[in-house]
């Protein structure tokens, strides 16, 4: 009966993972997905992980029940905490619905479909661009998506004028959804002073903000600095959804652990809202799985190793920002034509080079570099042996 069927497509970013994967060649370096690897070019668990899942595995009362719908309540309470402050007035006020999702994608999900059932406004303002699974996950929520002007190619910085043109001609009401921090794939983020500019816009056009934080302490090296934007919408005490993803900042991305939070105007809103979030997840996948959440919660409700964990994310984010100095001095050293300043403004994870995919194919084809044919490079993926073969690549790449 599916003899019909036609092939599909592989996916955008991950695909270039399985093509990484089936290259025998000895030199490949993938910096397609966007996943943390050390200077040894490995995978990496950090050690504070190691020690929560010692913790729950000799806890002897620990059991493998169901969780409920929601998820582990300690793990959502915490969660709010970290993204929008232990002080923060919505939290205080009990104003908070937070559900545990399969990380950042699932719930972006689960948070589409609640608006796609419960809002007034089907339309969703994306980013331009914005993570490739954004547009797919909204539309298949049931929304409309439509862009916004974020990114201008000729300053290889923030189109801001464009960004705000768009916003204002935005039907009011629109659901607008924002990178918190580390805009990915160009990194580039608006500046505090602009934020504050986007809100009052946003606010003045009851436009419904639906934040994405994949990369809490990841900017910044601070967890507290990178939700300075998340913050600002909530002091005003105004509404917003906020998909969490603790995939990168913990590095658990197969453990599929975040959470979706629901900023409501009221504690008796919250209630209902959750109730309605329980309907949705229950006929996905009944509830969420309980190993990943554990070792979040562990980590958060201890301070020492909460510590022991901003410590590690530090690490992780100074080997990023140091892997752009070594391939913006190595592009420097080879002369190679163009202005490479952006790889060292940028912030987060991700460049966006401004190669083109004839240049992607180019590099794959001859030096097995492996990136998005949009020009986006994990500079997570690096390290300084691979530094200059991707330098390399680079100069023949723009100059052949
Ligand atoms: C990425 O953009 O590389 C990550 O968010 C991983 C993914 O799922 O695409």
């Amino acid at each position: 009966v599916f003899a019909g069927i036609a092939q599909g497509p592989e996916d955008p970013i991950l695909g270039v993972t399985v093509a990484y994967n089936k290259d025998p060649s000895p030199v490949k370096v993938n910096l397609g997905v966007g996943a943390y690897r050390t200077e040894e070019g490995k995978p990496l668990v950090l050690n504070v992980v190691k020690r929560a899942e010692q913790m729950l595995i000799h806890n002897e009362s620990r059991v493998k029940e169901y969780l409920p719908i929601t998820g582990l309540a300690d793990f959502n309470k915490l969660s709010a905490k970290l993204i929008f402050g232990a002080d923060s007035p919505a939290i205080q006020e009990n104003r908070v619905a937070t559900v545990q999702c399969l990380s950042g994608t699932g719930s972006l999900r689960v948070g589409g479909e609640f608006l796609a059932r419960h809002y007034h406004e089907r339309t969703i303002y994306i980013p331009q661009p914005t993570w490739g699974n954004h547009p797919k996950v909204f539309t298949l929520a049931g929304l409309t998506a439509r862009s916004y002007r974020y990114y201008d190619p000729a300053t290889r910085g923030l189109d801001f004028q464009g960004l705000l043109e768009d916003l204002s001609s935005a039907p009011s009401g629109a659901i607008v959804l924002l990178h918190a921090c580390a805009h990915n794939p160009t990194g580039v983020d608006p500046t505090l002073e602009q934020w504050e500019q986007i809100r009052q816009l946003m606010r003045s056009k009851a436009l419904l903000p639906f934040f994405d934080s994949a990369y809490q302490g990841f900017a910044s090296g601070s967890l507290d600095k990178d939700a300075q934007s998340v913050r600002m919408f909530v002091a005003d005490g105004g509404e917003l959804l906020m998909a969490q993803s603790y995939a990168k900042n913990m590095g658990l991305y197969g453990e599929r652990v975040g959470a979706l939070s629901i900023v409501c105007g009221s504690a008796d809103i919250a209630v209902k809202v959750e109730s309605q979030l329980k309907l949705v997840i229950r006929p996905m996948y009944s509830n969420p799985p309980l190993h990943g959440a554990s070792i979040v919660a562990t980590i958060l409700k201890d301070s020492a190793m909460f510590d022991e964990w901003t410590v590690e994310l530090k690490a992780m984010a100074d080997r990023i920002i140091s892997m752009r100095e070594q391939l913006f001095d190595a592009l420097k050293i080879r002369e190679t034509p163009g202005d490479w300043s952006h790889i060292i403004k940028q912030i987060g994870m991700f460049t966006f080079t401004g190669l083109n995919s004839e240049q992607v194919a180019f590099m794959r084809q001859e030096y097995h570099i492996y990136m998005t044919s949009d020009g986006r490079i994990s500079m997570a993926g690096l390290s300084s042996r691979t530094v200059p073969h991707l330098a390399d690549a680079i100069h023949a790449a723009v100059t052949k």
